[in-house]
């Protein structure tokens, strides 16, 4: 009997498989080693609050070695993190902290010695509270507090770490933080948005033009938060009222990088951000970055609506859709993944892409001592899938990085939303492995190799698929 020989569908050898965390949702340490407040401690600190506080993270600060150990195990190559501004520069500006400094040196050291690159993100949201009473991201300062802050980290970590990445998420920190008044620092209205999102755009050039010039050979990037937006009907005002969600969430801050400006054709409300843009700004927004980091979490449907004004468009929620969903309410569209690679590999002056951020989140109670998330490895074997065939498809994505590693402070949503590979306890910080990190690593450690269970994940793909769509 003829044995159909099966043609293995791998991944490329060097492609990147990584895991990724941030300062304040894993840190804890909040107020250890001549750390001051960020935002983020102001925020959830606050009696308004009422999610509980990161105060102690996962305590990742005292944990690291365990945590950047168990990104070996998993037999990744990559773990990103970001740095904490008020951990290094306590006030912002000013005096450097050794300690702070100290603290991811040794993180560096330890990834380093295990043979893991360190991906180092400057900004992930928590800005030092002191810079934030004169404005935070609204002042036209925060262009020199960000270059001072980024000069630091470069020259004392450059040497090291080859890897860069300026914002994580502008949208969303500006957005939710500056907009909606959903995160730190809790600010509402279209003026606080417009100076904060041309403040961050700017920011993301200096950012980088700075890495280029202090780190020999740097890869450098920057990450945007993306989601498929798709209408909910075919009728002309759906689709117009989604491709300005389109332009609001996936186009507004790559763009200007590029050298195309704002996406004021599509969202004419946007016009009222030129009064933030000065002279020369054109300019300083723009830099060739190496990679673009896409971070995809769920799809949007879109509608027309009279609200919110300047928008027009609202989604019409994942829930009342009766769709697969997450324990946010978001729906679970891994197809989505692909389509945004192929958005953004749509633009011809964006180089390499990385998925720098992808995950799921569940409750995963513990069980018998046993956490079996089988949801979200099935949203790994699909996004893994759709990934695999942008690349055959020639699409320059050079690696996927995990979100994330252990449960962490989830932000406004606190400690019940829970996206980890591993489980924590957060009234002792205990770790415990889930099943998606058992099948990640016996995933990765055959990676490169014609095996079954390669084999399996992949060739199996429209199957698998199918149960989303
Ligand atoms: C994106 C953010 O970068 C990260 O901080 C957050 O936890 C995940 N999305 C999940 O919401």
């Amino acid at each position: 009997m003829l044995t159909k020989k099966v043609k293995a569908r791998l991944f490329p050898k060097d492609f990147l498989w990584g895991t990724t965390i941030s300062s304040y949702q894993n840190e804890g340490a909040h107020a250890t080693d001549g750390k001051k407040a960020s935002i983020w401690d102001t925020f959830t600190n606050h009696p308004n609050f009422d999610k509980g506080n990161g105060n102690e993270g996962n305590d990742f600060y005292n944990n690291y070695k365990e945590d950047i150990e168990k990104v070996k195990e998993l037999n990744l190559d990559v773990f990103r993190f970001s740095l904490s501004w008020s951990r290094i520069l306590p006030d912002g500006t000013g005096e450097i902290n050794p300690k702070g400094l100290e603290f991811y040196h040794n993180v560096i050291d330890y990834c380093l010695a295990l043979d893991i690159q360190p991906w180092i993100t400057l900004y992930h949201w928590d800005l030092p509270q002191s810079l934030e009473d004169q404005g935070g991201w609204t002042n036209r300062k925060i262009l020199d507090w960000f270059a001072t802050y980024v000069e630091i980290c470069t020259k004392a970590f450059g040497n090291k770490v080859k890897n860069w990445i300026v914002l994580n998420e502008p949208m969303t920190f500006v957005g939710l933080g500056y907009f909606m008044g959903m995160h730190a620092p809790g600010k509402k209205g279209a003026n606080n948005f417009l100076a904060a999102a041309h403040h961050a755009t700017v920011c993301q050039g200096i950012g980088g033009r700075i890495v280029r010039k202090n780190v020999p050979k740097a890869y450098i990037g920057t990450t945007f938060s993306c989601s498929y937006v798709t209408p909910s009907s075919r009728l002309s005002k759906h689709k117009k009222a989604a491709n300005r969600i389109d332009a609001l969430l996936n186009r507004f801050f790559i763009e200007p990088i590029l050298g195309m400006g704002y996406p004021k054709d599509t969202l004419v409300g946007l016009n009222a951000i030129e009064v933030f843009v000065k002279e020369n700004d054109k300019e300083l927004m723009q830099f060739d970055f190496d990679f673009i980091g896409i971070q995809y979490y769920f799809r949007i449907v879109a509608k027309f609506s009279l609200l919110p004004p300047i928008l027009f468009a609202t989604e019409v929620p994942a829930i009342e859709r009766e769709v697969n969903i997450n324990n946010m309410g978001m729906e679970i569209y891994p197809r989505g993944l692909y389509k945004m690679i192929e958005k953004f590999s749509a633009y011809p002056k964006v180089k390499d892409l990385i998925i720098s951020e992808s995950g799921v989140c569940f409750d995963d109670p513990i069980i018998n001592g046993k956490i079996k998330d089988k949801q979200r490895i099935k949203y790994f074997k699909n996004t893994f899938a759709y990934t695999l065939k942008a690349i055959e498809e020639g699409k320059k994505v050079k690696g996927y990085f995990i979100w994330t590693l252990v449960d962490n402070f989830e932000w406004a949503e606190g400690i019940k939303t829970r996206f980890g590979l591993y489980h924590n306890n957060f009234s002792n910080h205990k770790r415990t492995a889930k099943k998606s990190a058992i099948w990640l690593k016996k995933f990765l450690k055959t990676k490169n190799k014609t095996s079954q269970e390669t084999l399996k994940v992949i060739s199996k793909k429209e199957a698998v698929l199918e149960n989303y769509n």
